[in-house]
């Protein structure tokens, strides 16, 4: 059996106050595998509040660089020293507001590895291109920087989130159908590289996930979790997320 997991991505949503209110609610009620990716400035807070719970916790964005004059980024080897365990890379609004490329998202993966945090590696298509039929071109052109950059070993340890653009944060979700197909074509785009780790590679759906969807959408055999944007925020919905 494949791992589930449910990941929360805050986005540039938080306080101190809010997310201890947050944070004590969920780990209170943990009863699935759970990780919230926070700001970067609240790892510390997450750290303090849930070390020693069931939830983990991850950043949304990682350097590519080792370290130096970068200014404005944060290293994986910095993420680590605070007990980061996920981090979100290639997420679309990284990649339609801060331009970032495939090999850029690939390269990322690579340096959160290198410091044993686990990538959480987001592929998507805008509506657009949906529209076009061009879904499966989008992401597997996607996929396959990832898969150039990373031998079998390294890809062996991230997580993959599909998330179709027009979805995400717009209360549109995909049907459980269109997730599914997805799903199954990334599965099978790793499975030519190597067929273990894709049986074995945790794909979350990510894109409006609410507590009355997620059970739908968890029930496809090729769906193992969810990447929750909105729904993160409020401890009752992800809890209920986690449990579907
Ligand atoms: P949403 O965001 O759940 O608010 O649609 C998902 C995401 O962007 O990861």
């Amino acid at each position: 059996m494949r791992q589930k997991l449910v990941i929360g991505n805050w986005k540039m949503h938080g306080s101190l106050a809010a997310n201890e209110a947050l944070l004590n609610a969920i780990k209170g009620g943990a009863s699935a595998t759970l990780a919230v990716c926070a700001p970067f400035p609240y790892l510390a807070q997450c750290q303090a509040l849930l070390a020693g719970s069931a939830v983990a916790w991850g950043a949304q964005d990682v350097s590519a660089e080792a370290r130096g004059a970068f200014t404005g980024e944060v290293a994986a080897s910095m993420l680590a020293e605070f007990g980061v365990g996920y981090a979100i890379v290639g997420h679309s609004e990284r990649r339609t507001y801060h331009q970032e490329a495939d090999g850029t998202v690939a390269a990322k993966a690579l340096r959160a590895l290198e410091f044993g945090i686990t990538p959480v590696i987001c592929v998507g298509e805008t509506l657009a291109e949906r529209e076009a039929g061009q879904t499966e071109a989008v992401v597997a052109r996607q996929l396959q920087a990832v898969l150039d950059a990373l031998s079998v070993e390294q890809l062996g340890r991230v997580v993959l989130a599909y998330e179709p653009v027009w979805a995400i944060g717009t209360g549109k979700t995909a049907t459980k159908e269109q997730a599914q197909a997805v799903h199954a074509f990334l599965r099978a785009r790793v499975a030519e590289r190597d067929d273990g780790v894709a049986g074995r590679m945790a794909i979350l759906y990510g894109g409006s996930v609410k507590p009355d969807n997620a059970a739908d959408l968890f029930s496809m055999p090729d769906i193992d979790g969810g990447l929750i944007g909105g729904a993160s925020l409020k401890a009752e919905d992800f809890l209920a997320i986690g449990n579907a």
